[in-house]
């Protein structure tokens, strides 16, 4: 079977100034539709770079990322951010919602992107992701009125409407306190069953790392475990 995300001799080297750091050292790594993996390690290890370049948001300087088998470096730019935006779910660290849309309106934006559905089509599936992040009461509330834990739940609904197939999220739990990153973890890992969705995500905290199937530890950009 197709793996969701493979990632084949994938290094990544970043200029600064005069000179460059390494982020990424030939990394070698399959991920199977289905699973919930955490990509763990200290800062500095190449974490958010590894996510970034699942997440076509950035391009390795060697070596091929494919989604699905898709090698990513040979889409253009249209099949590029239309693969984005049916494929992949994101999931950020600072929640990245849009402080003037409500509940509601924020779980729907991405629909409005990817656009061809109907209003109707549109509410009943924010109306069902908000069930099922337990969010239906807070429907009507600004993103800027919810607590940590609560913004959190909208992300995840967001980053689920369009029902990618793969969703990463860089460092989840960062700016929750551990019960609550706990408890969305496990959302994430509900849904992940319900729907088969592959996550991967990443985490320095060892709380979270316990809570996932398989843990890929990296170290000064190498993959020391996985
Ligand atoms: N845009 C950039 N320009 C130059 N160097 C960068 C850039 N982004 C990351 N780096 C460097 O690449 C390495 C890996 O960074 P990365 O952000 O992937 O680590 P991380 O594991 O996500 O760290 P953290 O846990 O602090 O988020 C680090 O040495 C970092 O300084
Ligand atoms: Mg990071």
């Amino acid at each position: 079977m197709t793996h969701a995300v493979s990632i084949e001799h994938v290094s990544k080297i970043y200029p600064l100034g005069n000179t460059e750091v390494q982020a990424l050292h030939d990394i070698h790594l399959n991920f199977d539709v289905g699973e919930f993996t955490t990509v763990a390690g200290p800062s500095g290890c190449g974490k958010s770079t590894l996510l970034n370049l699942i997440g076509c948001m950035d391009t390795p300087s060697q070596g091929e990322v494919y989604i699905e088998g898709k090698p990513i470096s040979k889409l253009g730019d249209k099949e590029l951010t239309r693969l984005r935006l049916d494929k992949l779910g994101f999931i950020f660290q600072s929640f990245n919602l849009i402080p003037v849309l409500n509940v509601f309106q924020n779980i729907e934006f991405p629909l409005l992107i990817q656009g061809g559905f109907t209003s109707k089509e549109r509410s009943d599936r924010v109306m069902e992701l908000m069930d099922e992040v337990g969010l239906r009461a807070q429907a009507k509330q600004k993103s800027n009125e919810l607590s940590g834990g609560q913004r959190q739940r909208v992300a995840i609904a967001r980053a689920l409407i369009t029902r990618p197939s793969i969703v990463l999220a860089d460092e989840p739990t960062a700016n929750l306190d551990s019960s609550t990153g706990e408890r969305i973890i496990d959302l994430m890992k509900a849904v992940n069953k319900s729907h088969k969705t592959t996550f991967i995500f990443s985490t320095h905290d060892p709380l979270v790392m316990k809570h996932a199937t398989r843990v890929i530890r990296l170290r000064d950009g190498e993959v020391l475990e996985s």
